[in-house]
C-alpha cells in the first residue's frame, strides 16, 4: 500500500517536472506503471492463495460501529489480520471434533478468570463471529455474564482482543465447536454456579447444499442440552435468519423437543428481534432491505 502511495506520488511528478523531455517521460512512466501492476498483481495473487476473504460486515475496521473505547484504542496497534477471516469453516472436519472445553473437574478457570462473576446468570450466543452482540449487550445488562461461542479460532482472539480494549469483565469468548462442546461449556457454567438464562442463534451459516446440511448448527441433541440447562422460569431461546429455510428447520427441531415451545402460535414468525441490539450480520441484511426470519421459544412449565 506504502509502496503503492510512493509510485502514484513519483508518476505525479513525472509528469509535472521539467528536467524531462516528452520521449523519456514516457519510458519512465511505462516502467512505473508496469512495476505498479506488478505488485498489485502479487498482492491479489497472495490473498487468494491464503484463501482469505474479507467479512464485509458494518464496522469492519474495528469490527463496531464506532462504540469502542474512542480513537485512542483505534490509533494502538492491532492484531494481525484484525479484519480479514476464514468465511467458512467446515465443523465437520477432524479438527473441528476435537474437544476444546476442558471438563468441568478439570478446570473452570476459562469462567473464573474471565468473569467477575462468574456465578450470575448467563447469556449463550452460539456461533457469535467477531463478537458485536455479546459486546454491545453486556453493558447493558451488567449482571448478567455474556458468552459467545465461535469455531474459528482468528475470530475469537479478534473478539477478545476487543472485550479486553472495553474492559468488560461480563463478556467472554470461547473458542469451540459447539456441536462438541456445548456439554462442558454448560457443564462448566453450573460448576462455578452460574444458570443459563437465555440463548441466541443467529444468523448461522446456511450450508446451503443437500450434502453439507449435516454441517448446521441446530440439531436435536444441541437442543436438548440447551433445554435441560436451562432456568425453568426465564429460559428464552432466540433465533434469526436470513434464510427463511433455515429458520424453519431451526424452529422445527426446537418444536420435536418436547422441552420447549413455540412463542407464536401457527405459521407466523416473531416480528421484530426481541432483544435490545441487532448482531453484525443482521444490521447487514437489514441495510440491503432484505426480510430477516425471527422464532423465539420457551421452556414448557
Ligand atoms: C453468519 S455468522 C453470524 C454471526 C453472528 N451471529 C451475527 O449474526 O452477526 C455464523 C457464525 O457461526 C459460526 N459457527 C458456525 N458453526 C459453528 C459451530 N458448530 N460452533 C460454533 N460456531 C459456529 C461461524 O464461524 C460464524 O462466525
Amino acid at each position: 500500500m506504502k509502496h503503492q502511495l510512493l509510485l502514484t506520488v513519483l508518476l505525479t511528478m513525472l509528469t509535472t517536472s521539467r528536467s524531462f523531455n516528452v520521449a523519456s517521460r514516457r519510458v519512465v512512466f511505462n516502467d512505473l506503471m508496469t512495476i505498479q501492476m506488478k505488485m498489485k498483481s502479487t498482492t491479489d495473487a497472495s490473498s487468494e492463495a491464503k484463501g482469505l476473504d474479507s467479512i464485509s460486515t458494518p464496522g469492519n475496521n474495528d469490527g463496531d460501529n464506532g462504540s469502542d473505547n474512542g480513537g485512542e484504542a483505534r490509533r494502538k496497534k492491532k492484531p494481525v489480520n484484525s479484519s480479514r477471516f476464514r468465511q467458512h469453516v467446515n465443523p465437520l472436519a477432524s479438527r473441528y471434533q476435537q474437544p476444546r472445553v476442558p471438563s468441568p473437574s478439570v478446570d473452570t478457570s476459562w469462567l473464573t478468570s474471565n468473569l467477575s462473576s462468574p456465578s450470575n446468570p448467563y447469556h449463550l450466543d452460539i456461533g457469535c463471529a467477531k463478537g458485536t452482540f455479546c459486546l454491545s449487550m453486556s453493558p447493558l445488562n451488567p449482571s448478567v455474564n455474556y458468552l459467545g461461542l465461535e469455531i474459528r479460532d482468528p475470530v475469537v482472539e479478534y473478539a477478545l482482543d476487543r472485550r479486553n480494549r472495553r474492559k468488560l469483565d461480563n463478556c467472554h469468548f470461547v473458542s469451540c465447536n459447539a456441536n462438541v462442546d456445548l456439554e462442558r461449556v454448560l457443564e462448566g457454567m453450573n460448576a462455578v454456579g452460574g444458570l443459563l438464562k437465555t440463548v441466541t442463534i443467529q444468523f448461522p451459516d446456511p450450508h446451503f447444499k443437500e450434502k453439507h446440511k449435516k454441517r448446521r448448527v441446530v440439531v436435536p441433541e444441541l437442543v436438548r442440552l440447551i433445554g435441560e440447562s436451562m432456568e425453568k422460569e426465564e429460559g428464552v431461546v432466540y433465533l434469526a435468519s436470513d434464510v427463511k429455510e433455515v429458520l424453519d428447520e431451526m424452529r422445527e427441531e426446537f418444536n420435536n423437543c418436547d422441552m420447549f415451545e413455540d412463542t407464536v402460535e401457527g405459521d407466523g414468525y416473531l416480528e421484530e428481534n426481541v432483544n435490545e441490539v441487532p448482531t453484525e450480520r443482521e444490521l447487514s441484511v437489514l441495510k440491503d432491505d432484505k426480510p430477516v426470519w425471527r422464532a423465539s421459544f420457551r421452556l414448557r412449565r
